[in-house]
């Protein structure tokens, strides 16, 4: 049996923020014209929301200013349900950024991305082409992590991308990684899914026209789920390897 606290925190994981009333509304026309109103509302303030980000982010010139800059960012109604703002961890002059979808809830702990066991294996992943992760940049598509785990909204992703590619533009990195379909697609013009677009060289383009080596492959957690696509992620990683060595 499920007491109070744990129907509350239910909800709350759930994305859940305001309570409306006791049970079901009717959904009468004068509702609905009412709920497209708040759409249109929600829709114009995410257009809004995505201008202040792209503005903040032109204006920091370092990982530091970047940082500060999302820590003054309400933009994103995800930072109010998540513990923590998770950034990005690594060197910020590293050869290699990687980026996966969003926090976790070990993540959402520590503040840093990719420490629970899909961060384990992608270290493992990482040192089997002689890679150090101190040496990478790791970050995400997302900096908070989205209740109960939920997959991202769209609004939620167009928020976050500005900071992201500002990211991206600061360290300059020789290759990006994208660890599944939300980073590889964010960041490309593909809507495909991961199976079709890993392992082949694609191009993320800078806003100021320089382009960068992009490779997608899968996530680390659906290689935990589904350790069959192990071996194709190990031709991936050769292919990062081969790319890396002949920079
Ligand atoms: N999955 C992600 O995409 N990112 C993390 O930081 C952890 C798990």
């Amino acid at each position: 049996m499920m007491n109070e606290k744990d129907i509350l925190k239910w909800y709350i994981d759930a994305g859940v923020d305001a309570i409306c009333g006791d049970g079901p509304l009717l959904q009468s026309t004068e509702v609905k014209n009412k709920e497209s109103a708040v759409v249109a509302d929600a829709s114009q303030m995410g257009m809004l929301a995505c201008k202040n980000a792209r503005q903040i982010c032109e204006k920091a010139n370092s990982l530091e200013e970047l940082l500060k800059a999302v820590e003054n960012f309400d933009g994103c109604s995800l930072k109010h349900t998540a513990n923590k703002t998770v950034f990005g961890d690594g060197d910020e002059h590293a050869r290699v950024l990687f980026v996966g979808e969003a926090p976790g809830g070990d993540e959402d702990r520590v503040g840093m991305p990719f420490v629970g066991k899909s961060g384990m294996l992608l270290e493992k992943m990482l040192k089997s082409i002689g890679l150090e992760r101190k040496k990478c940049y790791i970050t995400n598509l997302l900096m908070w992590r989205p209740p109960g785990n939920r997959t991202p909204t769209s609004a939620e992703v167009a928020v976050c991308l500005p900071f992201l590619k500002r990211k991206i533009e600061l360290i300059n990195p020789e290759v990006v990684v994208a660890l599944g379909a939300p980073a590889a697609n964010a960041l490309t013009d593909s809507e495909d899914a991961i199976s079709k677009i890993r392992g082949k060289w694609m191009e993320y383009e800078l806003s100021v026209g320089k382009k960068i080596d992009l490779l997608a492959t899968f996530h680390p957690a659906y290689l935990l789920r589904n350790p069959a696509y192990k071996a194709k992620t190990w031709a991936d990683l050769l292919k990062l390897k081969k790319k890396l060595s002949n920079k």
